[in-house]
């Protein structure tokens, strides 16, 4: 027997898949990237030129971000726009995790517009923030961005950010498994909820001492965590 998908239900699950791979898993290596900020400006700059490297890089970053994060924002505001909002009749757990889900997925449609317009395309000069995009100038990422903390809104905003981006993707995740039947009964999907919780977590202590890593050396970790290359102390003390 032909099974027959509706139109919505296709879209919706190409939402969820995108939502994962690949958004969901550049997110992870983002912040692994970043992270290698705590071990200097060297360290962070030679890894944001490994990716300028490489190949075919314009087309991944077609392919594998831009059009799916078009595909995945717009249509989580058409769905965000038709939920219907019961947290208020039905003050439970699962509805407010979801209602945060869509504001969550709102904020950072302009978060990642902002992210997105100012560090890889240089726009947003004049307003405190340097006019120097990141794509192109693999050597000054650093500086750039450390140039941009220096503000206490622009670190405020990356911390809502980074946090927003955990908690979307933590809790798409267990949406996910659950929607697509791959973990069933109520304990499993208690358990997969800790599971999102942990995830949601570890990705922002990683990505907010990451933050902190362009602020002063090893964020805010102790320093025995870090490992600062000469070459990394020597580019540093250039700057300062
Ligand atoms: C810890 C805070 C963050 C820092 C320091 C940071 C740094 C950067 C840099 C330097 C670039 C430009 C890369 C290049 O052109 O070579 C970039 C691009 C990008 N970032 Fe972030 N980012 C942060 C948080 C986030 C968050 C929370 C998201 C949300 C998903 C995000 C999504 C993106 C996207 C989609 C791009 C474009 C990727 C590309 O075209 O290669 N970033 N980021």
């Amino acid at each position: 027997m032909a099974i027959k998908f509706s139109r919505t239900f296709l879209l919706r699950k190409l939402h969820q898949i995108t939502g994962i791979v690949p958004l969901g898993a550049f997110f992870f290596v983002h912040m692994f990237t970043n992270a290698k900020a705590m071990n200097g400006a060297k360290v962070f700059n030679d890894a944001v030129a490994d990716i300028h490297h490489l190949p075919f890089l314009l087309l991944i970053e077609i392919f594998g971000i831009f059009l799916p994060l078009l595909y995945h924002s717009v249509y989580g505001i058409i769905i965000s726009a038709e939920a219907k909002v019961n947290v208020v009749s039905y003050g439970f757990g699962r509805n407010w995790l979801y209602l945060f889900q869509r504001i969550t997925g709102i904020f950072l449609f302009v978060f990642i517009l902002f992210h997105l317009l100012h560090l890889r395309f240089g726009l947003f000069a004049g307003i405190g923030l340097t006019d120097i995009a990141v794509a192109g100038n693999a050597s000054m990422a650093y500086e750039i961005i450390a140039l941009d903390f220096q503000s206490v809104g622009i670190v405020i905003f990356y911390i809502l950010g980074v946090g927003a981006t955990a908690w979307h993707l933590g809790y798409g995740i267990f949406l996910f498994v659950v929607d697509w039947g791959i973990v069933v009964g109520e304990k499993a999907q208690k358990a997969a909820l800790y599971a999102s919780a942990f995830i949601a977590i570890s990705l922002f202590g990683l990505g907010t001492n990451a933050i902190f890593s362009f602020i002063r050396p090893c964020g805010l970790m102790p320093s025995v965590l870090c490992e600062q290359t000469e070459k990394g102390k020597a580019v540093e003390s250039e700057k300062f």
